[in-house]
């Protein structure tokens, strides 16, 4: 299950000149090598700048397609059944690009990645929390003619000076729509914006939420109502949110009962799939089948999955973890 991904954080630099050359654009690197290069940041800014600005070679419908697709052959890869996907529609429509363009390039793609792989997907809408509230309530209206295509809304972008109460009355305005509701709330933001999140949007998943433990009560409360936290761990090294894969609290969380999920947020940018997100966990945090299967569980139920096929789901990963179990106790 990925429940934390950004579809334009899956442009590998391979396609943005693809892409570039397509449409006659010129990237602010001159070869594939230079722009992987560049993947080196010193915290969250530094790297939505080159990302809103690697965003320009996505153009048209059929860039979203071709985008969403390599994406999906990835997560079919890593043997992914369902994938929610955050996308940023101001990135795009700022630049011209109709709303429709990038949700009907998206939902083509997520109908052939069904057909092709089994996957199935659902699209969560993003505000950029560094723009007004005006423009994100003028998003939500945009993307009105689109309501039935979308699960949720969600809230990213620069967190620091940007807190979960700027959006009170957009997220009030989507949940009366009927959409579910989830927010990136204490990446690089302090444990209050949890608390915001959850008191003010009334989110039903925190993106990330690892600095929580700075606030003990909260993570009392975190176990108390299993608010799921969907947790990317590579993505918390590369942005510096933590200084090395082994000093990750994701590991204590999950032991004190945290409803903790793993995945994988912008794996173009930060070195690795949901796959390489786990098996560095496993590799780094010592976690071992009982915890991986339970990460694998959280995340079935914390999906927008409806209560049958998570059930199937889970009924499936049972199978399958009997089945390795079995497998390793054999000679
Ligand atoms: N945090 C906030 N906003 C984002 C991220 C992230 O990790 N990735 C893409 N937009
Ligand atoms: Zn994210």
């Amino acid at each position: 299950m990925e429940l934390h991904l950004h579809i334009e954080g899956t442009l590998e630099p391979e396609l943005a000149f693809a892409l570039a050359a397509r449409h006659g654009i010129a990237l602010p690197y001159p070869t594939v090598e230079a722009l992987r290069a560049a993947y080196s940041f010193g915290d969250l800014q530094s790297f939505l700048d080159l990302y809103y600005k690697t965003c320009d070679v996505l153009r048209d419908r059929s860039d979203f397609y071709t985008l969403a697709m390599a994406y999906f052959a990835r997560a079919h890869a890593d043997n992914i059944v369902h994938a929610e996907l955050f996308f940023d529609p101001q990135t795009h429509t700022s630049r011209g690009v109709p709303m429709g363009d990038v949700i009907g390039g998206l939902r083509d793609a997520m109908a052939d990645a069904e057909r092709r792989y089994g996957i199935t997907s659902e699209l969560i809408l993003c505000f950029l929390r560094h723009l007004p509230e005006e423009d994100a309530l003028a998003t939500l209206e945009a993307a009105m003619p689109f309501r039935s295509e979308i699960v949720g809304v969600g809230l990213d972008s620069g967190e620091r000076g940007n807190p979960p109460a700027k959006f009170v009355h957009v997220f009030a305005r989507a949940k009366s729509l009927g959409f579910r509701l989830v927010a990136h709330a204490g990446e690089e933001g302090p444990a209050a914006y949890i608390r915001e999140a959850l008191d003010l949007l009334q989110v039903e998943r925190i993106d990330h939420g690892v600095r929580c433990e700075e606030d003990p009560a909260l993570v009392e409360r975190l176990i108390r109502e299993r608010t799921p936290l969907t947790v990317c761990p590579l993505s918390n090294v590369k942005l510096r949110v933590v200084p090395r894969l082994a000093d990750h609290n994701l590991a204590r969380l999950l032991a004190r009962g945290v409803n903790i999920t793993i995945h994988s947020d912008d794996p173009a940018y930060f070195g690795g799939y949901l796959g390489d997100n786990f098996r560095a966990c496993a590799a780094e945090l010592g976690l071992g089948a009982h915890q991986l299967t339970a990460l694998c569980e959280n995340a079935i139920r914390a999906s927008f999955l409806p209560a049958t096929e998570k059930a199937t789901h889970l009924s499936r990963l049972r199978r399958a973890v009997a089945q390795w179990t079995m497998r390793s106790l054999l000679p």
